[in-house]
């Protein structure tokens, strides 16, 4: 529950689900995998100060402004976003704490893990909160006599960091005019670079960690230990980020597959001079916990993070080596498809592009909520059937899917065809019981869209 009372506007959209589950704290439970995730890669910053108790409620100012967010941004639309009110909302991301971390500047390196709230797809690896860790390290320009001294330590420091025998593609160069540009006004060519290298390093060391303790966990259960076969290997992606420049993001090969793990850059030199550490430069990261957890342990579905049941809980010990999630029971899925006409004054329907974990609020994936027309239904859009869904149907809904899309050639009407699957992951739920959920679910649709069901 939230812990004081807000007023509400015609912003607010936060539901009763999500608030039902603020301040769970699963990064910081003992013996929680998000928590033995969290542990496990801060022991790779040593000497980092890390902030693990910073509050969920924050302003659109630090989720957005203070990043440098433009004001027509996709990450700022209601249809992405939980908002209590106007000015106020559930981050979205732990970069909200950024400009506050580097003001109160008690350290020069610092992680910050923390839930984080989006509205999302319902599937087995999305969920509406989820649990990030920003980390970013500076150097204080003012501490040396001159630019290149600052240099010349930043490049000591990266000698000193850990060597890997990672496979790393990373073709691309370390900063491009048009592509991923180099803060020209504020950093040299050799600060950039060096800091870069610092940072790409310090995550492939991070990323080597984690990998290698998921392979142990693989070859101690008898499923096969993926180094056995091919050594690990990453690449670089080039990235876009408001708060840093140039970025990229880490994506790692498991398991047949590029995976993206994390998003990260040099640190955006205005930001640090509103966070009033103006010769600080350095560098930043942003990843996203389930993930790495679900591949650490083995972990299936998303939802389980999330669960009081000992059958989960007692299999994660933080005092001993990883071990594989053994699954119990699993209870049968109950598919139902709903199919609608939309309303004609129905706006394009904007389909999620899900983003990854780590990433910012995605560009691609929402649009500004459409005022509604006078008298008319309010628009529709993907992610409010997610969350009828979800509000409904709480978290016996595993998955919804768009499986048909057609406009009628007479018409111009539109039909929307969706597929829910109803689980539990508790019980097996009756015929009648996801027949209920899902007459509640499409009358929802009617009464709050419009639509007419097929
Ligand atoms: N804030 C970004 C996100 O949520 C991730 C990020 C953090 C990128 C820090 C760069 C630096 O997705």
């Amino acid at each position: 529950m939230l812990p004081e009372k807000y007023p509400t506007d015609s912003w607010t959209n936060v539901p009763p689900t999500i608030l039902a589950q603020y301040g769970r704290r699963l990064h910081v439970q003992p013996n929680h995998p998000l928590s033995i995730t969290r542990k496990l890669i801060e022991s790779r910053f040593p000497g980092f100060r890390n902030h693990n108790d910073l509050p969920g409620i924050v302003t659109v100012h630090q989720n957005f402004d203070s990043l440098g967010f433009t004001a027509d941004h996709p990450g700022r639309s209601r249809n992405d976003t939980y908002y209590i009110n106007k000015d106020t909302l559930l981050r979205t991301h732990t970069s909200a704490h950024e400009v506050d971390v580097f003001k109160a500047n008690t350290s020069n390196g610092y992680t910050i893990s923390a839930d984080v709230y989006r509205r999302d797809a319902v599937d087995r690896s999305h969920y509406p909160i989820f649990h990030q860790m920003e980390g970013a390290l500076t150097w204080d320009r003012s501490d040396f006599k001159t630019r290149q001294a600052c240099v010349d330590q930043i490049t000591t420091d990266f000698e000193k960091l850990p060597k890997h025998d990672l496979v790393v593609e990373d073709p691309n160069p370390s900063f491009h005019a048009e592509r991923n540009p180099l803060q020209e006004k504020h950093h040299t060519p050799e600060e950039a670079e060096i800091i870069g290298a610092h940072l790409k390093r310090s995550l492939e060391d991070m990323v080597v960690t984690i990998f290698t303790e998921a392979d142990k966990a693989l070859a101690a259960a008898g499923q096969g230990s993926q180094a056995e076969q091919e050594p690990l290997k990453v690449r670089w992606v080039e990235a876009f980020f408001p708060h840093t420049s140039p970025s990229w993001e880490l994506e790692v090969w498991w398991r047949g597959d590029w995976l993206e793990v994390l998003g990260c850059g040099v640190i955006d030199q205005p930001l640090l001079v509103r966070a009033d550490v103006p010769d600080r430069i350095g560098w930043a990261f942003g990843i996203g916990l389930e993930r790495i957890a679900m591949l650490l342990f083995g972990i299936p579905d998303i939802r389980l993070f999330w669960s009081k049941d000992a059958r989960f809980l007692s299999q994660f010990d933080e005092g001993k080596p990883i071990r594989r999630f053994q699954a119990f029971s699993k209870h049968p899925a109950a598919p139902r498809d709903v199919s609608f006409w939309l309303p004609k004054s129905n706006a394009p329907v904007v389909a999620n592009t899900p983003a990854a974990a780590s990433s910012a609020p995605s560009p691609a994936g929402g649009q500004q909520t459409e005022p509604s027309l006078d008298g008319a239904a309010p628009v529709f859009h993907e992610n409010d059937l997610m969350e009828i869904a979800r509000n409904t149907a709480g978290d016996d809904v595993e998955d919804v899917k768009l499986i048909d899309d057609f406009v009628h050639p007479k018409t111009g009407r539109r039909s929307l065809c969706y597929r829910i699957t109803y689980r539990s992951l508790e019980k097996t739920l009756t015929t009648e019981e996801a027949n209920a959920l899902h007459e509640r679910i499409s009358q929802e649709l009617v009464s709050d869209f419009g639509v007419q069901l097929r």
